[in-house]
C-alpha cells in the first residue's frame, strides 16, 4: 500500500482528480475526516504547504506539492514528475507606479517566500530586508509595510485589484509528484507502476 499525501487549496482538485483516474474510483473524502483508504492507496489530506514535510518524515510515501515550495525549502526528495497543472509564477511586485531601483541602499520585500526571495535578490546583489508573512501579501506595499513583495501570481487578478504590478518574473512552478527517499528505494515497484500510470493520463 502506498500512502499518498494530498494537498488541499489550490492544487487539490487537481491532485484528488489525478488519483481518482489512477485508482479508476471516485475519491471522496467523507465530512471532516483526513485520511481515505481507496484501493491500493491510503490518501492523506494536508496543507498544501505541509505535504513535503509529510513525504520527508515517510509519513507519506509520496505527495504532491508546488515547486515554489520544493525550492523554498529545498527538501532532500525524489522529484519524480511535473504534473503540469498549478500553474503559476513566482513574481516581485509593486505599485503600480513605483519601480525597482537597482541602486537603492536597501528594499523591502515581504513574502512566504523567503528563501527564493533572499537568493534572487542577491544574485541582483541588491541589499533586501525580507519581512516574512503567511497570506494576503499583496497588502503590504499598499500600507507602507514593504517596499515591494515576492508572491504567487497565477491569474494576476489579486495585484490588479490590489493597484500592484509584477516587475520581474523569478521562477515558473507548478505541481510536482514527490516521493520519500527511501520509500522510492522500498516500494519502487509499486511507486513506479503509479508513475506510469499517471505519465498516460496527464
Ligand atoms: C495566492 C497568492 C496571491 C494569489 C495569486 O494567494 O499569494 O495572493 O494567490 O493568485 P492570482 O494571480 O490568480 O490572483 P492564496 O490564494 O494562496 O492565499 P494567501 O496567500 O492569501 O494565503
Amino acid at each position: 500500500m502506498l500512502v499518498v499525501a494530498l494537498p488541499k487549496g489550490r492544487i487539490g482538485d487537481d491532485s484528488l482528480a489525478l488519483f481518482a483516474k489512477a485508482n479508476g474510483s471516485k475519491l471522496e473524502f467523507e465530512d471532516r475526516k483526513l485520511i481515505l483508504e481507496a484501493g491500493d492507496f491510503k490518501f492523506l489530506l494536508v496543507k498544501n504547504q505541509d505535504v513535503a514535510e509529510y513525504v520527508l518524515h515517510g509519513a507519506a510515501d509520496i505527495g504532491v506539492a508546488g515547486l515554489d515550495i520544493l525550492e523554498e525549502r529545498n527538501y532532500d526528495l525524489v522529484k519524480l514528475l511535473d504534473l503540469g497543472f498549478g500553474r503559476c509564477k513566482i513574481s516581485v511586485g509593486m505599485k503600480n507606479e513605483d519601480h525597482l531601483d537597482l541602486n537603492a541602499p536597501e528594499i523591502t520585500v515581504a513574502t512566504k517566500l523567503v528563501n527564493i526571495t533572499k537568493k534572487h535578490f542577491a544574485k541582483k546583489a541588491m541589499s533586501v530586508e525580507v519581512i516574512k508573512l503567511n497570506g494576503s501579501i499583496e497588502l503590504a506595499p499598499l500600507v507602507g509595510l514593504s517596499d515591494a513583495i515576492v508572491d504567487i501570481v497565477e491569474t494576476g487578478t489579486t495585484m490588479k485589484q490590489n493597484g500592484l504590478k509584477v516587475v520581474e518574473d523569478i521562477m515558473d512552478s507548478s505541481a510536482h509528484l514527490i516521493a520519500n527517499k527511501n520509500s522510492f528505494i522500498a516500494k519502487k515497484r509499486e511507486i513506479l507502476a503509479l508513475y506510469d500510470r499517471i505519465v498516460k493520463i496527464i
